[in-house]
């Protein structure tokens, strides 16, 4: 594996900590203002942001990269309100589609095919991650200020279940 491939699944690795670590501050907010359901929902997103790092430390490691790790950024911790968290979720979804769609660029550049085949998983799983945020910002719209029908989205988010996910295996 050369040099800035190997770099950039470490910058990856990054990447989905940091996930794991916002969605973290999310469900803290949420949790903070009794929101169970928004709570369990990105405590359980967080818990998947973790899995798909571990997909790219296993993939490195695999395939006889060196892993290092890097200091992970400080999330955001103040919200204007519990819309305003699945818009930054939603936006930050977008920024890591535009990762993985880097990263396969850049794959394809090196005609490095085993890892075509592990971010086409990621590429899917990217469609899915934007469409689950971006229902819930269509959703917190609708409810607006609307206390009943945020009560019902919430009921909703607690329904979530955390299934373990590991790409490699996928
Ligand atoms: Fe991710
Ligand atoms: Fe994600």
């Amino acid at each position: 594996m050369n040099k800035i491939t190997q770099l950039e699944i470490n910058n990856q690795i990054n990447e989905e900590l940091f996930s794991s670590y916002l969605y973290l501050s999310m469900a803290a907010y949420a949790k903070e203002r009794n929101l169970d359901g928004f709570a369990n929902w990105f405590t359980i997103q967080a818990k998947e942001e973790n899995d798909h790092a571990m997909g790219f430390y296993s993939y490195l490691l695999d395939a006889h990269g060196s892993v290092e790790l890097q200091a992970i950024a400080k999330p955001e911790n103040k919200f204007a309100n519990p819309a305003v968290v699945f818009t930054e979720a939603f936006k930050h979804e977008q920024h890591i589609t535009k990762r993985i769609n880097f990263l396969y660029d850049l794959a394809e550049k090196e005609k490095d095919h085993a890892l075509k085949s592990l971010l086409k998983w990621y590429l899917d799983e990217q469609i899915e991650e934007e469409a689950n945020a971006s229902k819930y910002v269509e959703k917190m719209k609708m409810a607006g200020d609307n206390g009943s029908a945020l009560f019902m989205i919430d009921a909703e988010l607690a329904t979530r279940i955390y299934v373990p996910l590991n790409p490699r295996l996928a």
